[in-house]
């Protein structure tokens, strides 16, 4: 029996995979593990895999698998993901999930798949006022989850548009999704780690039907929010 554990969000773009991986994060105390913000980090400071990374992620696409599935293997190896991790992102394809299912394999493998469903139209409208801290990554929305200031309101930091957040190509990744990562779907239901939430909730009702489903597959949080 290991004590690591392991968890993959699945859902859409702009199903709210980030902001329900970063409140888990705390209640859990394992790390957010999000592809999307490593490409997005290193796009912002132009290293190597950045520059590798850039022409894909503009246009909504999957950054090739070698480059990816080695840039998790390093991350999950470090120290702060000792206990588990919560992959937000990853993986989007059946060869990354493979290679997710081989990395696990010696710790007890993955605990739980949440899924998150949401219809097209509502997915379109989350992601066009979604808006991000350039220093901390924290995601807010416009209309759903602004804050309360100008800036971010756990840092002060700036706050920004996605490049891949424009309406065409939104378009695509929504695309990408249906083709490559809803496959997914069938891999892990077919595995019994499947568990369905209902992403059209608010932000809090879907934390609180997410822990339920985490709480009787025996992933139980280690704290309590903050406001309870
Ligand atoms: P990534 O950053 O992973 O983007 P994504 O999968 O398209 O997902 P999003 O971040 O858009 O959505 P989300 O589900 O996290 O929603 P959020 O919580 O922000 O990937 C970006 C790119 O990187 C890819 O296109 C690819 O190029 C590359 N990449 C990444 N991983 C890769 C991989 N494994 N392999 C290859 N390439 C990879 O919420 C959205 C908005 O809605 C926010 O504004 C939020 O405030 C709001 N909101 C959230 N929940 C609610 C709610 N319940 N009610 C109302 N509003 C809400
Ligand atoms: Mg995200």
């Amino acid at each position: 029996m290991s004590d690591r554990t392991y968890l993959v969000l699945l859902g859409a773009p702009g199903a709210g995979k980030g902001t329900q991986a970063q409140l888990l994060e705390e209640r859990l105390g394992i790390p957010q593990i999000s592809t999307g913000e490593i490409f997005r980090y290193n796009l912002k400071n132009q290293t190597e895999l950045g520059q590798l990374a850039q022409s894909y992620y503009d246009k909504g696409e999957l950054v090739p698998d070698e480059v990816t599935i080695r840039m998790v293997e390093a991350r999950l190896s470090q120290e702060d993901a000792a206990k588990g991790a919560i992959m937000d992102g990853f993986p989007r394809n059946l060869l990354q999930a493979e290679a997710l299912d081989e990395m696990t394999a010696g710790y007890g493998g993955i605990n739980v798949v949440p899924f998150f469903q949401l219809e097209d139209d509502v997915v379109t409208m989350r992601i066009t006022g979604r808006r991000v801290c350039r220093n901390c990554d924290r995601v807010y929305h416009l209309t759903f989850n602004p804050p309360s200031g100008e800036g971010c309101d756990s840092c002060g930091g700036e706050l920004y548009q996605r490049n891949d957040d424009k309406p065409e190509t939104v378009q695509n990744r929504l695309y990408i999704y249906y083709k490559q990562t809803s496959p997914l779907i069938g891999y892990y239901f077919a595995k019994g780690l499947l568990e369905e939430v209902d992403g059209a909730r608010s932000i809090q009702e879907m934390q609180e039907q997410l822990l339920e489903r985490l709480a009787s597959r025996n992933v139980k949080a280690a704290k309590s929010a903050v406001s309870d």
